[in-house]
């Protein structure tokens, strides 16, 4: 019987408290130490075997167990208590808590929405990559070298390995996607049919109407006897798809490299009907696309027979068709990331 006797009860009495499950396993061990017949009160029954000067130490260490048993059973208790209040907090009569389902980003759901209504009409739906040669890009479409988009201020140029170029020339940013055109040309025969939407970027300063990254739709359809009234039909198509039935559309000549006649199709303004509006610039309509009939050049760089093929190719701005159906005034809307007006759509 002695002190060291009193610190290695301490010890188990710790571990047998500490283990315990539940209510009625820690008064199962709350008895065998602190009850009537327990551990600590036979040891002060043993206190008068001990000499007179043994016993105050021995008294004072017994008392200083009793005291920490019975706080360290108090804890437990009310660890039990905590926890049994916690699963009685469950009330499954309560609804639950709704699932943030999230929904897809509004320039992707107009991209799908633009690509769907061509792929009714058979077209194909491909992608290609953002970084492209120089040759894809301008080369292959018929664009000259001395043409102003080739220069450096108008395209993002990338630095090739140990400052190498390619064969087809440098690797740079693709400026539209266009030269989808020219890869998937080189590697199918006609006919073909196929929409391309994509991200593209040009170096211009950012504003509520311009971003240095943007997306396109990219489509053409090369066959035999393809005129400029098949292209016309299908744009008339998709435009009344997208904007509604009631728009007008109109073919104004334009100049596209690539594109031999080419043209910029507007739809009368959805805003104003085409009276004339601050959307419009009072004019009544709105500039949607470019298009034209694939230029010759461009079949002789993909290799096929421009007197036997011909085609028609067009391009749009996702962001501007976007911001014009949903009313959307400023471009760097769509990249922000604010909850507040992705959630909208
Ligand atoms: N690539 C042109 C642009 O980015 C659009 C276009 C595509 C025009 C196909 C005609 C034919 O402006």
């Amino acid at each position: 019987m002695s002190v060291s006797d009193i610190s290695n009860i301490a010890k188990a009495a710790e571990t047998d408290i500490n283990s315990s499950a539940d209510f009625a396993g820690l008064e199962f061990i709350r008895v065998k130490y602190l009850g009537r017949q327990g551990i600590v009160a036979g040891l002060f029954t043993d206190m008068r075997n001990l000499s007179q000067e043994e016993r105050p130490g021995f008294g004072k260490k017994l008392n200083e167990l009793k005291n920490s048993l019975t706080s360290l059973i108090k804890e437990k208790q009310a660890s039990f208590k905590k926890a049994s209040v916690i699963d009685n907090a469950f009330d499954p009569t309560l609804p639950g808590v709704a699932a943030d389902t999230g929904s897809l980003h509004i320039l992707t759901q107009t991209i799908e929405e633009i690509c769907e209504i061509f792929a009714k009409m058979g077209f194909s739906v491909i992608e290609g990559p953002e970084v492209e040669t120089e040759y894809n890009n301008f080369t292959g479409l018929n664009i000259p070298l001395e043409h102003p988009s080739r220069d450096a201020f108008d395209t993002f140029y990338l630095k090739g390995k140990n400052g190498q170029q390619k064969s087809d020339g440098k690797l740079l940013l693709r400026s539209h996607t266009s030269p989808v055109q020219v890869r998937l040309m080189k590697s199918v025969k006609p006919p073909v049919a196929a929409v391309v939407p994509g991200k593209v970027y040009r170096p211009d300063a950012t504003d509520a109407s311009h971003s240095f990254m943007f997306h396109q739709v990219e489509g053409f359809l090369v066959d035999e006897n393809i005129r400029f009234s098949d292209l016309k039909g299908v744009l008339d198509l998709f435009l009344h798809n997208l904007f509604g039935g009631e728009v007008k559309t109109r073919f104004r000549p334009h100049f596209f490299p690539f594109t031999e006649p080419s043209a910029e199709v507007d739809v009368s303004c959805i805003i104003c009907k085409g009276k004339g509006c601050s959307t419009c610039g009072r004019k009544g309509w709105l500039e949607i696309l470019g298009s034209g009939m694939i230029h010759p050049n461009v079949f002789k760089h993909v290799g096929y027979d421009p007197k036997k093929c011909t085609g028609f190719a067009f391009g749009m701005g996702v962001e501007r068709i976007a911001m014009l159906k949903y009313g959307i005034s400023d471009i760097r809307m769509f990249f922000e990331n604010d909850l507040r007006f992705l959630k909208q759509f």
